[in-house]
């Protein structure tokens, strides 16, 4: 019914206080008051974690000495979150607090709200309690995890040593990690498999302690890995060097032969040729694009919030599905199973449990009505067939535009609730929405979304990826030659040549992170696209998160405007009313407003 992740509410970004404010809305949408739930639990057991914690420092003792002494205070004053901790924090509810396993309530968000209703199962991450990937089988309502690694084995952890080493931040920078690896050449690949892992045919990893230092340190690699990589970490915010960029190229090289080799593994284990997948590891999207290229598997679902956010959502689906027995395709979900007939006379298959992730607030034209009012904004209101046609004319004339309507996403990616979009055909859109909307240079192309029965025109895949998990190359025909002398560029310049019809979208090694978009999970979205499309005869448009840089997305109308009236986006569409920059002035001259809207 609802699920949503704190940081949006209190606008810090990957908030690690208890998410409050998450629990209030997820009841208030439900309705009911916190003494009329039935259960409440929590995504894995912190005492086994604790224990984890504990041997590994007993084992690498005398070192990790500062670590421990830095970690305890935080374990017992905050993380240990125990029982009673957790009913506290829930006022109103005094029932038992159940406790799932972290890897189990990752299977658990993978597969319930999968279209399967057989699958094998993946999840991979840092670590867990003790697991640090797991393979299993899902069949109806039961899951079945049949093996699992466990730490201080874990690619997820190899990949967050190399986003370390690289000057990103552990546990946020690894998909910049990933975008970077297109610039680079797998140089590395021989010197981290000779001496930092051994990769099995079953995709099961060993890893030399010897160049990590994350069991007991407070970083994650040490002077052996300086010595094996040409010098130390790259501080952050440094200058970028060719060596990361190898660095980044090898290390996603050696994910992917990973997680290539546990899909194989799963299918021979399990004999079924669809795969589901949560944990850190499956936001690899270069990694789950190979999977399927490959064709590993016939089909492939990955949970959009398929970090820990998600294990919230896993770990209630356990309860329902498995603690209390409930079927999986109840008369409520029925709806959600129909195929429907598309335009194009194709009947898709897809069709999932998660109502395309948006599972957040979302505020009624009256609510917008309201705060449109009490602003004293200029703003009009559209029928929604209007306000599709009007949308696509502005992007088609190379408007940026806020789009913020429905429900909010759940996990880290906007999807069209709280996006920020362009024109992916306009050669300036990727320099115009990073250094004037989001206050970045990046080196990441933004990404497409496309209609669903199109993505095959435009893209080397012809499969639902709803969620922005899947890579794929732009298909060679919309390909561009490159212009004489591009060979010689460098870093970032590479994304500024045009490479495709759709340059605003195309990495430098032609790839792109594609989203899927259907009507039936979002018709404004996908009506905006449609219309984009009967107007351009292109199908596909740029969707970036609605935020700023170092800011969690947009969650309400208030956040939404702020973020518009700080950047240079030049409309913002808040449910049917649409709302333009230049009519904005007068309001955004106004102090008190500022104060209010800019000094919090
Ligand atoms: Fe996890």
């Amino acid at each position: 019914m609802a699920a949503a992740q704190e940081e949006r509410f209190t606008r810090k970004k990957h908030d690690p206080a208890f998410p409050s404010h998450a629990v209030a809305y997820c009841l208030r949408e439900a309705g009911i008051p916190a003494s009329q739930l039935d259960h409440v639990a929590f995504y894995e057991k912190p005492l086994v974690k604790f224990e984890r914690l504990l041997t590994t420092y007993i084992a690498c003792a005398p070192r990790g000495l500062r670590s421990y002494m830095m970690a305890m205070p935080l374990w017992i004053g905050e993380k240990l979150w125990m029982a009673d901790d957790l009913r506290e924090e829930i006022p109103g509810y005094d029932g038992e607090i159940l406790f799932g396993e972290h890897h189990e309530s990752h299977a658990a968000s993978a597969f319930y709200p999968s279209p399967f209703e057989e699958a094998a199962i993946i999840t991979i991450d840092g670590v867990g309690e003790w697991a640090t990937s797991s393979i299993g089988v899902g069949r109806g309502n039961e899951i079945e995890l049949l093996m699992e690694q466990r730490f201080p084995h874990s690619v997820g952890l190899l990949y967050s040593a190399f986003t370390y080493f690289t000057g990103f931040k552990v546990n946020s920078g690894e998909y910049k990690v990933m975008g970077l690896a297109p610039y680079g050449q797998p140089k590395y690949v021989k010197a981290i498999k000779d001496h930092l892992v051994e990769i099995r045919d079953d995709g099961s990893v060993w890893m030399n302690m010897e160049y990590f230092t994350y069991p007991h340190g407070l970083t994650m690699t040490g002077a052996a890995f300086e010595r094996l990589f040409d010098g130390p970490a790259r501080q952050p915010e440094a200058r970028l060097s060719q060596r990361e960029m190898d660095l980044a190229r090898s290390v996603q090289d050696v994910t992917e032969e990973v997680m290539t080799k546990m899909a194989r593994h799963a299918r021979r284990q399990t004999g079924l040729a669809n795969l589901c997948l949560a944990g850190g590891v499956a936001l690899n999207c270069v990694g789950n694009g190979r999977i399927l290229r490959e064709g590993i598997v016939d089909e492939m679902w990955i949970q959009p919030a398929a970090g820990d956010a998600g294990g919230a959502l896993g770990v209630a689906m356990n309860v329902w599905h498995r603690f209390l027995g409930q079927p999986r395709s109840s008369p409520e979900r029925a709806g959600t199973w129909t195929a429907r007939r598309t335009t194009t006379g194709r009947t898709p298959k897809y069709a999932d449990g998660m109502s395309g992730a948006f599972l957040g607030p979302r505020f009624s034209c009256d609510d917008i009505q309201r705060f449109v009012d009490r602003r004293g904004l200029a703003a009009t209101q559209l029928p929604p067939a209007a306000l599709a046609e009007r949308v696509a004319a502005l992007l088609a004339d190379e408007k940026v535009i806020g789009l913020f309507q429905g429900r909010m996403e759940f996990g880290p990616r906007a999807l069209g609730g709280r996006s920020i979009i362009g024109d992916a055909r306009s050669p300036k859109m990727q320099s115009v929405m990073n250094l004037k909307i989001k206050f970045r240079e990046s080196f990441r192309p933004f990404a497409p979304a496309v209609l669903r029965d199109r993505v095959a025109d435009w893209f080397e895949m012809d499969a639902d990826s709803p969620y922005m998990l899947l890579v794929a190359d732009v298909r060679a025909d919309r390909r561009l030659p490159l212009p004489p002398g591009a060979d010689s560029l460098w870093g970032i310049d590479q994304l500024n040549i045009a490479r495709s019809n759709i340059p605003a979208v195309t990495h430098v090694d032609y790839s792109a992170r594609i989203q899927t978009v259907r009507r039936d999970t979002n018709p404004l979205y996908f009506d905006i696209i449609e219309q984009f499309h009967a107007r351009t005869g292109c199908p596909v448009i740029v969707n970036t998160s609605f935020n700023v840089r170092g800011e969690p997305i947009v969650c309400t109308p208030e956040d939404a405007y702020r973020c518009f009236m700080r950047t240079d986006m030049d409309v913002l569409v808040l449910e049917t009313f649409i709302l333009f920059k230049d009519e904005q002035a007068a309001v955004a001259e106004d102090e008190a407003w500022k104060q209010e809207f800019v000094l919090d």
